[in-house]
Order: C-alpha cells, then sequence, then structure tokens
C-alpha cells in the first residue's frame, strides 16, 4: 500500500488526525479510516454510497465511463467472444482458460447438475402459486442441509466443490421451481447439451417428447446469464459477503444473496420493468409514466433506469438492446408492442430534462425482460434468472473473501435514541 495520507481535522479534537490513503490499480483512492475509533469518531455513510468495503479483484466498474470489466476483460468482449462457464471459471481462478482447462471446468459443472432426489419433495411443501424466488430462497438455503457439515470453508479444495455444486445446480432448481409452478414433471438435466440449452430444457423439455432447443434461443440465454454474473459490491453481493464473514456455509451465504436480490431496486426490476411496460400498455401513455416518475409526490419510478454506479449507459444494457433485437428478429417478433413500447420510452426519458439531470440511464434490467418473454420465460421468473447468472458472482466474492484474511463485518451507528433513563412503574406512566 502506498505511504499517501489524508489529514482530518475536527472541532473539539486538537490534534490532526492522520487517515492512509490507498492506491489500487483504477478507481478512485480510498482513505483508511480505522483510526478514527480511536479518537471516538465514526464515518457515516447510509447506503454506503462513498464506502469502499473490502479490496477486490475481480471487476471493476466506472460509473461515469459506462466501463464494466471482470478480472481485466471489457464486458462487451465477453459477451461477444466467451460464454458463460468460461466467464464462471475467469471470475473464480482470474484468467481466461485454455482448452483443457476450459473442458474440465464444464465437465466439473455436469458432474453437478442433479439435485439430491429428497429436495425434489421440498417444492411439494409449497403452494403451486408460491413465487419462484420464494422457493428459491427455500431449497438453496435447504442445500445447506445436505452439505454443510461436509463444508470445511479453511478447505480450498472444499470451497471449490461447493462452488460447482452452486454453480450445476441453480439452473436445475430453479427449472424445477418453474415446473412445480404449472405442474409439469420436473426434466433431469441432459448433460450433453449446453448450460443454457439444458436449462431451457429443464424449463420447457418434457418426458413425452425429445427437446429441440434453438441454438438462437440458447445462446441469447447464455448470454443473459453471463450479462448477470458479476457487478462488484452491489446489494446481494455485499450481503454474501457480510453473511459469509460470520463463517456461515456457502449454500446459507448464496441463500442470502438471492433474498436480497429479490427486491424491485435491485434484481426484482426486470420483473417490474415487464409489469411496467404491460401497465403502461400503449406507446401514447408513456407521458403519463414519466410525468409520474418526475412527480416527487409520486413513489412511481421508471424501472430499468437508474443505477448508483452507473451516471452512463450501463454497457450490459446495450449489449442486452441488441440481444433484444437479435432474438425478436429470430423469433419474427420484431414488431413486439412491448419493445417498441421500451425503446419509445427510452428515447423520451433521454431526451427529458429531470433524466438528464439526474444521470438516469436504462440499467442491465430494462431490456433482459423483453428477450426473456421472448424466450417464453414466464415474468415470475426473470430474477430468479438473475440469481441462477450472479451465483458465480456470490461465490467469487464469497471465495475471495474467506481465502484471505477477513473479520466479521460489524457496521455502526450514529445513534439519536434516548440517552439512558430509568425504569418507569406502571403506575407511574
Ligand atoms: C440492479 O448495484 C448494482 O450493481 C445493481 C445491479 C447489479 O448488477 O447487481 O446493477 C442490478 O439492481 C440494477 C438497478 C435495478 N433497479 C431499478 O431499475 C429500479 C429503478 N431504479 C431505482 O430505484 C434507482 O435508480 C436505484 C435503486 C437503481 C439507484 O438508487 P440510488 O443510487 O439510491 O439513487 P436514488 O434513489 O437516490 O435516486 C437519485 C435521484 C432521486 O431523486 P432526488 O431525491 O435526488 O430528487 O434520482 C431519482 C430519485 O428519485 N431516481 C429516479 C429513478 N431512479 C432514481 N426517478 C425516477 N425513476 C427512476 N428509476
Amino acid at each position: 500500500m502506498s505511504d499517501m495520507k489524508a489529514t482530518l481535522k475536527v472541532d473539539g479534537i486538537d490534534e490532526a488526525i492522520d487517515l492512509p490513503v490507498h492506491e489500487g490499480t483504477i478507481g478512485p483512492r480510498v482513505v483508511d479510516v480505522g483510526a478514527l475509533t480511536a479518537n471516538d469518531l465514526f464515518t457515516y455513510d447510509p447506503g454506503f454510497v462513498s464506502t469502499a468495503a473490502c479490496e477486490s479483484q475481480i471487476t471493476y466498474i466506472d460509473g461515469a465511463k459506462g466501463v464494466l470489466l471482470h478480472r481485466g476483460y471489457p464486458i462487451d468482449q465477453l459477451a461477444e467472444h466467451s460464454d458463460y462457464l468460461e466467464t464462471c471459471y475467469l471470475l473464480l481462478y482470474g484468467e481466461l482458460p485454455d482448452k483443457d482447462q476450459k473442458e474440465k471446468f464444464v465437465r466439473t459443472v455436469h458432474n453437478h447438475t442433479m439435485v439430491h432426489e429428497q429436495i425434489r419433495t421440498f417444492y411439494n411443501g409449497f403452494r403451486r402459486d408460491a413465487h419462484p424466488m420464494a422457493i428459491m430462497c427455500g431449497v438453496v438455503g435447504a442445500l445447506s442441509a445436505f452439505y454443510h457439515d461436509s463444508l470445511d470453508i479453511s478447505d480450498e479444495h472444499h470451497r471449490q466443490v461447493a462452488a460447482f455444486r452452486l454453480i450445476a445446480k441453480m439452473p436445475t432448481l430453479a427449472a424445477m421451481s418453474y415446473k412445480f409452478s404449472i405442474g409439469q414433471p420436473f426434466m433431469y438435466p441432459d448433460n450433453s447439451m449446453g448450460y443454457a440449452e439444458n436449462f431451457l430444457h429443464m424449463m420447457f423439455g418434457t418426458p413425452c417428447e425429445p427437446s429441440r432447443i434453438s441454438p438462437v434461443l440458447a445462446k441469447a440465454m447464455d448470454r443473459i446469464f453471463l450479462l448477470h454474473a458479476d457487478h462488484e459490491q452491489n446489494a446481494s453481493t455485499s450481503t454474501v459477503r457480510l453473511a459469509g464473514s460470520s463463517g456461515a456455509n456457502p449454500f446459507a451465504c448464496i441463500a442470502s444473496g438471492i433474498a436480497a436480490l429479490w427486491g424491485p431496486s435491485h434484481g426484482g426490476a426486470n420483473e417490474a420493468v415487464l409489469n411496467m411496460l404491460e401497465e403502461i400498455g400503449d406507446v401514447s401513455r408513456i407521458d403519463e409514466f414519466v410525468a409520474r416518475a418526475k412527480d416527487k409526490n409520486d413513489p412511481f419510478r421508471l424501472m430499468g433506469f437508474g443505477h448508483r454506479v452507473y451516471k452512463n449507459f450501463d454497457p450490459r444494457a446495450k449489449v442486452m438492446k441488441e440481444a433484444a433485437d437479435e432474438v425478436l428478429a429470430e423469433l419474427g417478433m420484431e414488431n413486439d408492442p412491448l419493445l417498441a413500447i421500451a425503446k419509445r420510452l427510452e428515447e423520451i426519458a433521454l431526451s427529458d430534462e429531470y433524466f438528464i439531470e439526474k444521470k438516469l440511464y436504462p440499467n442491465v434490467d430494462f431490456y433482459s425482460g423483453i428477450i426473456l418473454k421472448a424466450l417464453g420465460i414466464p415474468t415470475s421468473m426473470f430474477t430468479v434468472i438473475f440469481a441462477v447468472g450472479r451465483t458465480v458472482g456470490w461465490i467469487a466474492h464469497w471465495n475471495e473473501m474467506i481465502s484471505g484474511s477477513y473479520r466479521i463485518g460489524r457496521p455502526r451507528q450514529l445513534y439519536t435514541g434516548y440517552a439512558q433513563r430509568d425504569y418507569l412503574p406502571l403506575d407511574k406512566r
């Protein structure tokens, strides 16, 4: 670390406080505030807008320039030339695999795609109309009951097996949550297929006939998983890190990530975008909804717009928009009314002073739902698919933390409640 420093002068404290400043490879420098507690001071940063919670080498985002790098590789290059499992390897191990490494990695994932037959019975405990994200929170957390006692998180091999189990089983569990909701039999994974092809097979295949998955649609599904793979210290990844910092097993940590992702401000936005587009219903009503989004007294927000970090285009949204055009053209749905509404909404929003001033651009969730709907995925499954893609990011960050030195995460607070007071007997209140 460098010997740069910041000097803090605080009213009421005679001595200035010197705080070390550290510089990363690229991106903002950080001020190490560890010395503040000795001066009876905390930092205050609700929502962690200006807080670097950890050091990481996995993903870098430049929000001003709309740049997203996974281990240094730009997301648009990975989306064009790579595939999801190769990107999983990159995120986990830091380098692109050679041919043998890639084949071994894919083969190992294939060895873990099935789930224990007992897990199939968990689904029967849910109502058929349960939201698939509720099911996923339950069944992924339940994986802890099958593996946590065969997992020493300090053992690198155990951590690797947990990573393979989670990456491989998430599509199987996700497809099972869909099949359960429509009363169709679960489909077993078919390891002769690619990762995304296998997922679509488990989603839409039936025991009555062989699956015929269009390579174009499988590629689109794979690209969606790839674009959702990781995104630095977002809310769900930070949740996984915090859960992992207590020493909890990775299955419980990933279940906590799924729960955090579900919110409409985060991964739940893709489902909310589709519901919003359907509520708008026609391009003639867009102005009404844009006006509501700008009205401080109306809680409505344009779902799929805005981002804590991106104050420029989300590079994933650009790729997703291209993929939406390709998939809808492939399916002969170029005139999909929802796509027309989405494109017109984007045009209007991007030329509106409010959105320009607040730097609100389409994010990863704005176009993904249109592709998923065109693939025949029900809206309620959109966030589940986000969770499938993000599992590798969550596990890569968990592993990066656990394999290094770490302490339990324990933030403090600005307390504005009562100072100490004595108990009042009932007859004195
Ligand atoms: C994801 O962190 C990640 O990396 C997340 C993610 C990932 O890959 O993990 O990228 C995935 O979660 C993408 C974001 C999906 N969410 C949505 O699309 C929901 C709609 N957008 C928002 O609610 C909002 O933009 C957030 C949650 C994404 C960001 O919220 P911030 O950073 O806390 O910003 P803010 O709520 O303070 O908004 C700043 C201003 C506010 O106005 P003022 O109070 O300053 O007057 O912009 C306004 C907001 O009212 N604003 C919006 C808006 N988003 C922000 N106004 C209308 N519509 C919107 N969508």
